[in-house]
């Protein structure tokens, strides 16, 4: 049985919302023009105030407040918005609101904060990219633990316990990985293909990753993604408490970047500070 085999045959990967279907299909149809977009997010009052919330974030870089749907498509472009969908889309996912998927949710809007800074701090070209693709970066363990909480439970307990990363032991005790899960869950969902990708090779991109080979904003973006995830890990934000001794690849990724440690460290408090905000604009 090859990898996708056996995760379609344990994961439940879940179906992509309506709403969500409907914008992705306006966003490709080059005759949609705003009101037709506008007609579809509205139609969801929830989903289109998680579209605002998400448009006021910092880092969508907006210094005024956007209060109406259709300033945000106007601001943010039809793609920014396509974006912003399948994020806001994947909320649904964490949908058992128990303390290990509060922490999951809270570890995705950390590491999309993060990533946004250091996105700006290695002046990527669309750092808007990195907020989405942190913010999405995991979904595989949603996918898992939905699937499989038991399981799930496990091997997280083993992650505390053997002070080990995810990616270090899921592969014994489901057979495949997260990333991987992930990468079929973006296929399915329609994510364009940059975010496929990295959600695919966030633990690998280090490595020879041939994913990503030929793309160099892809890999960088891929490198922010992985750095920005173990910036949150040593801090512990989304885990029971900080993982200063677990082995991560954040100097080589520093190194890759061209971040100092001295600047690391900065960004690291400004981190600490702009998580704070966002996590509170992020309740959702
Ligand atoms: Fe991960
Ligand atoms: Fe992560």
């Amino acid at each position: 049985m090859t990898a996708k085999e056996l995760i379609l045959k344990s994961c439940e990967l879940p179906a992509v919302p309506m709403v969500a279907m409907r914008i992705l299909r306006l966003v490709e149809d080059p005759n949609t023009d705003i009101s037709d977009l506008q007609d579809a997010i509205m139609a969801d009052q929830a989903f289109a105030a998680r579209v605002l919330k998400m448009a006021n974030s910092a880092y969508y870089g907006l210094r005024r407040n956007i209060d109406t749907v259709s300033d945000a498509i106007l601001v943010m472009g039809f793609a920014t918005i396509k974006n912003l969908s399948l994020a806001v889309s994947t909320r649904e996912v964490y949908k058992n609101f128990g303390l290990l998927e509060q922490k999951m949710w809270e570890h995705s809007i950390g590491v999309s904060v993060a990533a946004g800074i250091i996105a700006r701090e290695v002046n990527f070209l669309k750092p808007e990219e990195a907020v989405v693709a942190g913010l999405l970066h995991d979904v595989g363990k949603a996918v898992m633990n939905n699937s499989q909480p038991e399981r799930f439970l496990m091997l997280t307990q083993r992650v505390y316990e053997e002070r080990v990363t995810y990616s270090q032991i899921e592969e014994e005790i489901f057979g495949f990985g997260h990333a991987e899960v992930g990468g079929l869950f973006a296929e399915k969902w329609g994510f364009p293909p940059f975010l496929c990708d990295v959600i695919r090779s966030h633990h690998s991109c280090d490595l020879d990753d041939t994913i990503l080979t030929g793309d160099p904003s892809k890999i960088t973006l891929c490198y922010i993604i992985a750095l920005a995830d173990a910036l949150c890990v040593r801090l512990g934000v989304g885990y029971r408490g900080p993982m200063e001794d677990i082995e991560l690849q954040d100097d080589k990724l520093k190194a890759l970047l061209g971040i100092t440690d001295e600047r690391f460290s900065e960004l690291k408090e400004t981190f600490k500070r702009e998580y704070i905000q966002e996590k509170l604009l992020y309740q959702m």
